[in-house]
This record gives structure tokens, C-alpha cells and sequence, in this order.
């Protein structure tokens, strides 16, 4: 194998991806769209291992049990779809907080994705590599791509069948994401642990599935039109109504602090005072990302500083989609 080197940006999901189908192969229960963040990502680097196991360093550290243990299992998985010899050795670097539902391992396995073509010489298309991202961490498979893309999923889908594509965007909308960070500690439970506690408990679940594509089908005319708020509305409906399982399953999962519903309050606040300027949408953590229009960046950073409740603040535009690179 070569040695090869890849980067990928986070990105956030308008439309929530939670849930996920039967099997191994991280099929989504439900469809998703997402934006791609600039500036915000993960670079890997592949080598041959010289010992006869996968080995990692995860920001220049010895990668957890746990970590290793995943990365282990998605290597074998991608073993079993493209054959290769020998084991692999992971360097990752990301300037993406660990774990604090900011899509880290998104960009971990488009990255992974991309390094793994090159390194193997696999010749795959976008397609192909959506596909063989979404094996490591469902959100990966739209990192592929920059902008806007969407990932297909619901029930019935397999795996050819799950891969993300790009989406046009009108020209009228320049969107930009503040993340205020309200923890940057780990959170109570994976994504992964938390999805499948809710699909096997919450009575929301089915509902949630059942509604989804409105909001998407709401969220892509919005795109193609050009209509931010109708963007805005799909976006908090999607997400208040994938915490609405959250909160419903047995045991409840609760991944916001008093801090994130305050922030919440503030957004609502803002349309309060300017009109329709700013929606927000979360994931599996506390932090709080806010959707605006450029013009509009100034006044939200200025009012989420003046509140106090963000411990940091990033802010994001369309970032670019993965690609192989030669820095780490
Ligand atoms: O890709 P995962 O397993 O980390 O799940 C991501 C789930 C959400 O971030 C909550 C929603 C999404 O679509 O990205």
C-alpha cells in the first residue's frame, strides 16, 4: 500500500440523520441534508503498520481502547468490501473538539475514506467514497462533498443505495453557522448508543421517521429557491423533533445544559427584535449552532457575547468537500 494523506471538513446536519436501519452498515433511518463547513475538519495519514494490528494517534496521542476498538471494526468492515494485506497505522489531526457534537467523526471517516482510497488505489468515485464513509459514522458520508449535499437513507434503503449527493444552492443565500460552544467536554453517550436506544423506546420514533421527508422536501425547495426562512423553519423543525424522541426514550437522553435552551431563547429573542434573521439547530451535544445570512453574522455574534452563555464562539461558512492532500 502507499502512503497517503487526506483532509475533510465537519459538517452539520439542517435535516437530522438519527436513527439507524438494521444490520452493520450504518444505513440512516431517515434522510438527511447538511452543510459543510469551512475550516473545521480532519486530516489523516496512512501508513503500512509494522506490527500485525491497526494502530492510531489521535491528535498526536495514542488513540483510547474505545477509539481503536471502532477503528478496528470499520478497517475489517472496509477489508471485507475492498481485500487488502497487512494493517494500517492512523495519524489524525482535527482542529474539531473531540466528541462535543460537532460532527468530529464525520470528518474522521470521510477523511479516513478519501486516505484509504489512495492508499489502497482504489480508483472510487464520490459515490463510492459517501459509501465507504458512511460505514465509519453515518454523518461522514455527506463530509464527501462541500456546500450543501443531501444522504439518502429511510427505510428499505441498503447500501448502495445510502450515499450522499451534492445540492444546488441559490445564489441569493449566503449562509454562515455561528457554534457556540457551551461544553467542550464528552458527552453522556455516542450517538450511536443513543440512536439505537431511541429507535427501540421512544413512541416518537415512528413519528419522526413518518414526518421526515416534509421538512427535507421543505429544506431542498428552500435551497433551490432561495427562501432562508423556509430553510430556517424546516431546520428547528427537523431538530426539536429528533430531541423529542430523545427526551421520550427509556431512559431519557438530555444532551443540552441550561446554557444551550437559554442560547435557544436568545435566537428566539433575535427574531423577536429583527424578524425571521436566525434559527438554530443542535446535535448530540450541548453546543448550539445558529443559521443566518452574512449580513446578518454581526448581530448574532454581538448578542450571543453579550449573553454570556457561550463559552467560545466559531463561526462558519460552506466549506469544501474532502480531498487527498500531502500536509498534515
Ligand atoms: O454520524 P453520527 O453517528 O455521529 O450521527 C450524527 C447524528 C446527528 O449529528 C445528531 C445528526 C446528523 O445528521 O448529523
Amino acid at each position: 500500500m502507499k502512503q497517503a494523506h487526506a483532509f475533510a471538513n465537519a459538517n452539520i446536519a439542517l435535516i437530522k440523520y438519527w436513527g439507524k436501519n438494521e444490520g452493520c452498515f450504518n444505513i440512516p433511518a431517515v434522510s438527511s441534508l447538511s452543510m459543510t463547513l469551512n475550516d473545521f475538519g480532519t486530516s489523516v495519514s496512512l501508513v503500512a503498520s509494522k506490527i500485525h494490528k491497526h494502530q492510531a494517534l489521535i491528535n498526536n496521542k495514542p488513540a483510547s481502547l474505545e477509539v481503536l476498538e471502532r477503528l478496528d471494526a470499520y478497517l475489517e468492515q472496509v477489508r471485507c468490501f475492498y481485500p487488502f494485506s497487512g494493517h494500517l497505522h492512523v495519524s489524525s489531526k482535527s482542529n474539531v473538539p473531540f466528541k462535543a457534537g460537532l460532527a468530529s467523526s464525520a470528518a474522521f471517516f470521510a477523511a479516513l475514506a478519501v486516505a484509504l482510497d489512495v492508499a489502497l488505489a482504489l480508483g472510487l468515485d464520490q459515490k463510492d467514497l459517501s459509501r465507504l464513509a458512511r460505514l465509519g459514522s453515518g454523518s461522514a458520508a455527506r463530509s464527501i462533498f462541500g456546500g450543501f449535499c443531501g444522504l439518502h437513507g429511510g427505510p428499505g434503503t441498503n447500501h448502495e443505495e445510502a450515499f450522499a449527493f451534492p445540492l444546488e444552492i441559490n445564489a441569493k443565500l449566503n449562509l454562515a453557522m455561528v457554534i457556540a460552544i457551551v461544553d467542550e467536554g464528552m458527552k453522556p453517550l455516542s450517538s450511536r448508543a443513543a440512536m439505537n436506544l431511541t429507535k427501540k423506546t421512544s413512541p416518537f420514533f415512528n413519528v419522526f421517521v413518518k414526518d421526515h421527508d416534509k421538512d427535507l422536501e421543505l429544506a431542498k425547495n428552500a435551497l433551490k429557491t432561495g427562501s432562508f426562512v423556509k430553510l430556517g423553519e424546516a431546520m428547528e423543525c427537523s431538530t426539536l423533533k429528533m430531541f423529542a424522541t430523545m427526551w421520550t426514550a427509556l431512559p431519557s437522553i438530555n444532551y443540552w445544559r441550561p446554557q444551550s435552551l437559554a442560547l435557544i431563547e436568545t435566537v428566539y429573542e433575535l427574531r423577536k427584535k429583527h424578524g425571521p434573521k436566525a434559527f438554530f439547530t443542535m446535535d448530540a451535544g450541548p453546543n448550539v449552532k445558529i443559521l443566518c445570512e452574512e449580513d446578518f453574522l454581526p448581530t448574532v455574534l454581538k448578542t450571543i457575547i453579550e449573553t454570556g452563555y457561550a463559552r467560545d464562539l466559531l463561526v462558519a461558512k460552506p466549506g469544501s468537500g474532502a480531498f487527498s492532500s500531502k500536509i498534515l
